[in-house]
């Protein structure tokens, strides 16, 4: 009997994947793409109609929604298919046919990639969608975590409470963040100063490489191992789960949030702010939120500077350090809330006197018909007061209204780690770390160009005051603005330097060589993946620079020629 009803599905799944590729996409590529999908599952036992969504099933649009879900739906292609493996041999079927008929592979975990490289593409494409795969072990004794890709920072968190609640992970703010894009490609929490970035807790992975092999890190190698610590996972292989040790924390934090306008002195506040937050107390880490809003006093609108804070220790141990660094901020008492790490992360999501459960609530996922764009700097100098005008003037814009600056700290343990460590490269000489943000909620193409437009003008305004030559950006807050590849064909050392330097600066050029031994035929690719050299000899990279020598050489002979010949004449 289920011999019959795996066969019904297969022949079942065959004839509507026939149907749709000969509809959406005429290419024979994707009927026999289909077809090795349908057998390979067969041959596994897998229940078909469980793990593969086409267009035709009622599902599909449900698996598909997504965060930037007007960035989806301006793109011109869906996925001919949505695959949700359920075990690692269905993750390799995948791409083993894929491999095979040369089809485009984009894998999802929490699908909060800023720019959706997770489930958009410009040519015919199917997703690898991780939620399935999403379990979480706690050994409480080891004080590690083996946790599987699919699973959300906000599963994480609470699985781990629910072992133990002196453990905790330093991992990022929203909990449906997806574990396998923030582990790969860096991540910084509340945490950071006193913990470090996320990549640094990563002890082991689990991944499938572009032959379809499972791979450890003893398999792997340390090169492959260091590439997915930060180098973003996407360019390597499949990430199926990373083993990670976990924190100790005191049984209570501190939290608080304060907020002051401009007419609360809020420029002079920022100003003082950038001297301390990185010089300050390595258990503090005091973020500052820069938004525009309706003045209470008189409805105009006005800067808003909320500096938002989580200290490891009791209120008592915070005051002092808070008044000998930064009395002007005027806190006291009544402003700060004791806790658990645990409702520590409910406060910083938004989620104030709400059950854990919410931790585990993966609906918020869909953001409806937002559009969101987002890009990133790193400031190493300080910005001066004229600056700060500045930038109050763009926040301002009458037109544009919900648009936030998120000016996250260094110093403490994010010093401490050299920037070849992991390929995370932005660990010393920094002061903070921005992240603009730009939300869309209107329809039209004029409404998007227009948000676009203000983020991009606002980034230009900022090249004064952070960091250049290349300008860096940080991984994890994707922008296709600072450089990508070519969709179709290669892209070169040269032309992929413009967006890998900025992001991961010398560490590039090692991700370039790991690319090159574990994945030469470029199948794992994107927008912004890491591009293979040639062939495996990673001298190429400079016999590129000796070829664009020679061409400019033989330019040279013939722009002489020719000048000679119009001479004769
Ligand atoms: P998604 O599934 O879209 O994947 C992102 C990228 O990783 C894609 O290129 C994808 O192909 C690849 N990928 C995903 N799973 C993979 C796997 N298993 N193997 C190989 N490649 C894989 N960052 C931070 O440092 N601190 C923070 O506090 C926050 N907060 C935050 C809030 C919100 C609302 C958003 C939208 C984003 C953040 N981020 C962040 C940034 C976040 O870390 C970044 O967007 C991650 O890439 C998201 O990972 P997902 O798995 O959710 O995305």
């Amino acid at each position: 009997m289920e011999y019959l009803t795996h066969s019904i599905n297969f022949l079942f799944f065959l004839l509507t994947s026939l149907l749709i590729s000969s509809g959406a996409n005429s290419s024979s590529n994707n009927s026999q793409f289909f077809e090795c999908l349908a057998i390979k599952f067969q041959t596994l036992n897998s229940t078909i109609s469980d793990v593969i969504y086409t267009p035709n099933n009622s599902s599909y649009s449900s698996l598909l929604q997504s965060l930037n879900e007007r960035a989806a739906s301006i793109s011109k292609l869906r996925p001919v298919a949505i695959i949700t493996p359920w075990v690692e041999s269905e993750i390799q079927a995948a791409v083993q046919c894929s491999k095979k008929y040369g089809f485009q592979l984009r894998v999802r975990s929490g699908g909060h990639d800023f720019e959706g490289l997770s489930y958009i593409s410009e040519i015919p494409f199917f997703i690898v969608d991780m939620r399935n795969m999403r379990s979480i072990s706690i050994d409480d004794e080891e004080k590690t975590a083996l946790i599987q890709v699919g699973a959300t920072l906000g599963e994480l968190y609470y699985t781990i409470a629910a072992k133990d609640r002196t453990l905790a992970f330093t991992i990022g703010v929203c909990p449906t963040v997806g574990v396998g894009g923030h582990l790969s490609g860096g991540g910084y929490d509340m945490m950071s100063r006193r913990h470090g970035i996320v990549v640094d807790h990563i002890i082991d992975a689990k991944l499938i490489n572009a032959d379809g092999e499972i791979l450890d890190r003893k398999s792997m190698g340390e090169d492959l191992f260091w590439a997915i610590r930060g180098g973003g996972g996407t360019s390597f292989g499949i990430v199926v789960s990373f083993k990670v040790n976990l924190i100790v924390v005191p049984q209570t934090v501190t939290v608080f949030n304060v907020s002051r306008t401009l007419e609360q002195n809020a420029t002079q506040l920022v100003l003082k702010w950038k001297q301390i937050a990185e010089n300050i107390d390595e258990n503090i880490l005091l973020r500052l939120f820069l938004r525009s809003i309706r003045s209470p006093v008189d409805g105009e609108r006005t800067i808003q500077a909320s500096f938002t804070s989580l200290y490891l220790g009791g209120v008592e141990d915070l005051l002092p350090i808070m008044q000998e660094n930064f009395s002007e901020l005027g806190l006291v008492k009544q402003d700060c809330t004791e806790m658990s790490w645990i409702e520590s992360t409910l406060y910083f999501a938004g989620f104030q006197n709400q059950s854990l459960y919410v931790l585990l609530d993966r609906s918020q996922l869909g953001g409806g018909e937002i559009y969101f764009k987002g890009k990133s700097d790193f400031v190493q100098l300080s910005i001066p007061e004229n600056g700060l005008n500045g930038i109050w003037e763009f926040l301002n814009k009458e037109d544009i209204k919900q648009t936030e600056l998120q000016l996250s700290p260094y110093g403490g343990r994010l010093n401490d780690v050299s920037e070849s460590e992991t390929p995370f490269p932005h660990r010393s000489g920094i002061i903070f770390m921005i992240h603009y943000l730009v939300i869309c909620f209107e329809d039209g193409n004029s409404a998007l160009d227009k948000h676009v437009g203000w983020i991009q003008r606002l980034y230009r305004y900022m090249a004064p005051y952070v960091s250049k030559h290349p300008r860096h950006a940080y991984f994890n807050y994707r922008d296709l603005d600072i450089g990508k590849n070519n969709i179709q064909g290669n892209t070169s050392y040269a032309q992929a330097s413009a967006w890998g330097s900025k992001y991961f600066k010398n560490n590039f050029k090692r991700l370039v060589q790991v690319k090159t031994q574990v994945d030469p035929s470029n199948f794992f690719r994107n927008e912004q993946s890491v591009p293979p050299l040639p062939t495996l000899d990673s001298e190429n990279i400079y016999l590129s620079l000796q070829e664009k020598m020679f061409i400019v050489t033989i330019i040279i002979v013939i722009i002489f020629n020719i000048n000679l010949v119009t001479l004769k004449l």
